[in-house]
């Protein structure tokens, strides 16, 4: 998309994973396609990267079967790569379709309302040296630990507790060194946690409410309200 940047401090690749069945959502088709506001959240997502004109090159990853249908729904030069059966293996796919890269940035589809200055201050973050950064929420509940049979083990202190949204950003090495280690299908459920394993500090900064996940029927109803309060 922009090929001066290179130039500039490093390409930028946001890497989009959007292969995800979505059941919590109660719908048939996958979360990404689900509309908002009469806008798949893919789209959004992605308009959101674009928008926040830190971001170089957008690589999406969908069911194979939605290839298609994904080049329909998106402006052109974002490019389009098959998911994996977990979401650690669609990123990885991105990662490979995206050697170039000097920045990775992974921000899943399902964060679709994701303001995009929240977009920049992460890669401002990453040009400034550090190399793995993540936007962070404080709690509201009390979280705690418990066993298969739902007997708690434990109560971790709420203040030092943060909810971990997208985009996480990384020095694009390190990223791959990160999923070099990793084994396929690997559980991890972000990407800052396979940079953690590898003994690299993760830094926070302030998150946005905006980047909530659209997961459960009830984030949808949220989210096309959030959408129709700022169209009225
Ligand atoms: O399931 P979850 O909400 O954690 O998914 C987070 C993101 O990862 C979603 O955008 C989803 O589409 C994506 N994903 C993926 N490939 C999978 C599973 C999830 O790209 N196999």
């Amino acid at each position: 998309m922009n090929p001066e940047s290179a130039a500039d401090g490093g390409r930028v690749v946001a890497l989009v994973p959007a292969a995800g069945r979505g059941v919590r959502l109660g719908q048939s088709t996958p979360k990404a396609f689900v509309q908002v506001g009469g806008t798949s959240m893919l789209r959004r997502a992605v308009d959101g990267l674009v928008e926040s004109g830190v971001v170089d090159d957008v690589v999406v990853m969908v069911p194979d079967e939605f290839v298609g249908a994904t080049a329909e729904l998106l402006p052109p030069g974002v490019r389009i790569v098959v998911g994996g059966a977990e979401r650690i293996d669609s990123v990885r796919a991105g990662i490979t379709a995206s050697p170039d890269a000097d920045i990775y940035l992974v921000h899943d589809a399902a964060r679709a309302l994701t303001p995009p200055a929240l977009i920049a201050r992460i890669v401002a973050e990453l040009r400034c040296g550090r190399a793995a950064v993540v936007p962070a929420l404080e709690v509201a509940d009390t979280i705690k630990s418990v066993d298969i049979m739902g007997g708690v083990t434990g109560t971790p202190k709420r203040a030092e507790l943060r909810a971990i949204q997208t985009p996480q950003g990384f020095d694009a090495a390190l990223l791959r060194r990160a999923y070099e280690s990793a084994g396929p299908g690997d559980a991890a459920t972000d990407d800052a946690g396979l940079v953690e394993r590898l003994g690299e500090r993760v830094r926070t900064i302030p998150g946005e409410p905006l980047a909530f996940k659209i997961t459960t029927p009830l984030d949808l109803l949220l989210a096309d309200a959030v959408v129709g309060a700022r169209e009225s």
